[in-house]
């Protein structure tokens, strides 16, 4: 169904008794149990513009999401080169779940993390597991990387019925591995990570997603609901009000969102294509240094190389010619430094993609030429999240890396974080707050540039009202999209 249909009937938010598939269910269809069952939903989305502002503090509704959204879905829970060694391990931890992700002899493994005598947390942080195996520190018992136990301490003192190895060895989490991290998954019967992925894996396959490593690393723990961290980003449209630097170095041409931002209507359209392309240069040059890495250092020295190349006269040609012409020279010049960059010319005609590419729920990735930022938010309570960002980068390939850490969280207001990422943190608790005002009973939406953030929360919706796990992955895959998304059906 078109964007277009859903906003004049919105099935998903009103008529959830509609299959995808097409008319009114009968009356004994599992979806009109979905249906019912959505009805349930407290402080669900009825109107797909409207989001109402009790969704990002309510404490019931958390508690919601953290037992029926959480333990069903795929979340990244560490970048592999993290992990680089057999036996290297890390913990992560979802709310009140801790899962080790462990490299074996046999790939990406992971497992619950306790301790199967009297429920220990075996490890925390990162680790490696030796020839000893991974170690409780409460009375010793052992298991290796495979999850077998392999010692208990005074064994004699047990019971055998106590002791069967199938019962000992730590429980398997599902962990499947995509674009250079592990995802996993509390539940067993989930579907597998790509099918609740989307379209989006297509598009950063085709830039060497899977190749990038870690520049750096920061987190910082936000006065605000995870929702409102992740949709901070779900739309250029903030970024004339909330990043005017950045906003006032894009050529009026790039600008979308009409002639009524005072900048825009302040400033006549580029008259040339020179014009066109030394504008260009200063928004990658301050893009570049705002995010800390979004476009490495030497991407923007390539570019600079093409300021005085031949250019048509036309703008939208020049601004063609310039770009093409960029993405071949990166491409070229990386590779002759030995980093594995993709084909940019060929990357951009086959998959075309979006400033920010999102993977429902909590990680999205801000591609340009070979580089990318990506972001992770955590739940911490009802108004606390965890938010990192990871600026990642094309390296030679003979170039050693260290295993990245995780920093200590900063805090949100830390002058250390670069420009563009601090405004973003600066707007957010004073939305957290606002949410709360006496009066405001919802977000009201633009249909077409924040629909992903009304799919993001109808999509929570299905989670809440437990739809089947076929119909959530089916709905992961369309919520999970490029920035700038209209309101999409998402098939309940
Ligand atoms: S709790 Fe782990 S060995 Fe006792
Ligand atoms: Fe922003």
């Amino acid at each position: 169904m078109e964007p277009t249909a859903a906003l004049q009937r919105p099935r998903s938010a009103t008529c959830p008794a509609d299959s995808a598939t097409g008319g009114p269910a009968s009356a004994a269809s599992p979806d009109t149990k979905g249906a019912d069952a959505l009805s349930q939903v407290p402080l669900r989305v009825t109107n797909p513009k409207r989001i109402p502002a009790r969704r990002y503090y309510d404490a019931e509704f958390y508690r919601l999401e953290s037992e029926r959204l959480w333990p069903k879905v795929w979340q990244m829970a560490c970048r592999l080169e993290e992990i680089p060694e057999i036996g290297d391990w890390i913990e992560y931890q979802i709310l009140d779940k801790s899962v080790l992700v462990i490299r074996t002899k046999t790939g990406i493994k992971a497992f619950h993390n306790a301790c199967r005598h009297r429920g220990v947390k075996l490890g925390e942080g990162v680790g490696h597991c030796t020839a000893q195996g991974l170690v409780c520190p409460f009375h010793g018992w052992r298991w290796n990387m495979d999850g077998e136990n392999i010692f208990v301490f005074g064994r004699a003192e047990f019971d055998e019925a106590e002791l069967d190895p199938t019962d000992l060895a730590l429980p398997p989490c599902r962990v499947e591995t995509w674009g250079g991290c592990a995802f996993i998954n509390l539940d067993n019967d989930a579907p597998p990570l790509l099918e609740c992925l989307g379209e989006g894996v297509a598009r950063m396959d085709a830039r060497h997603v899977d190749r990038l490593k870690v520049d750096w690393w920061s987190s910082t723990i936000l006065p605000v609901n995870w929702k409102l961290a992740m949709e901070a980003f779900m739309e250029g449209y903030h970024v004339m009000a909330t990043h005017p630097h950045l906003h006032a170095v894009t050529t009026p041409e790039a600008r979308r969102y009409g002639a009524d931002s005072p900048l825009v209507s302040a400033l006549p359209p580029t008259e040339s294509a020179r014009k066109y392309v030394d504008m260009t240069l200063v928004h990658l040059a301050t893009l570049s240094e705002g995010m800390g890495g979004m476009i490495d250092g030497w991407e923007l020295e390539v570019a600079e190389t093409l300021r005085d190349m031949d250019l048509p006269e036309d703008v939208g040609a020049g601004a063609m010619a310039f770009y093409t012409r960029l993405r071949a020279e990166i491409t070229r010049q990386g590779r002759a430094q030995n980093r594995p960059v993709p084909d940019l010319i060929k990357a951009a005609a086959e998959h075309p993609f979006s400033a920010v590419e999102y993977f429902f729920p909590n990680y999205f990735l801000l591609p340009m030429f070979s580089s990318m930022a990506s972001y992770r938010a955590r739940p911490l309570g009802p108004e606390s999240c965890l938010f990192e960002i990871w600026a990642l980068a094309i390296y030679p390939e003979d170039e050693q890396r260290p295993a990245p850490t995780a920093p200590a969280p900063l805090a949100h207001d830390d002058p250390s974080y670069p420009k563009i990422p601090k405004q973003d943190y600066s707007n957010l608790p004073r939305q957290q707050l606002g949410l709360h005002a006496g009066g405001f009973e919802f977000m009201r939406l633009s249909p077409n540039i924040e629909g992903m953030i009304s799919n993001y929360q109808r999509l929570i919706d299905g989670f809440l009202a437990e739809l089947p796990a076929p119909v959530l992955a089916r709905g992961a895959a369309r919520a999970s999209s490029g920035f700038d998304a209209p309101i999409a059906d998402l098939g309940f």
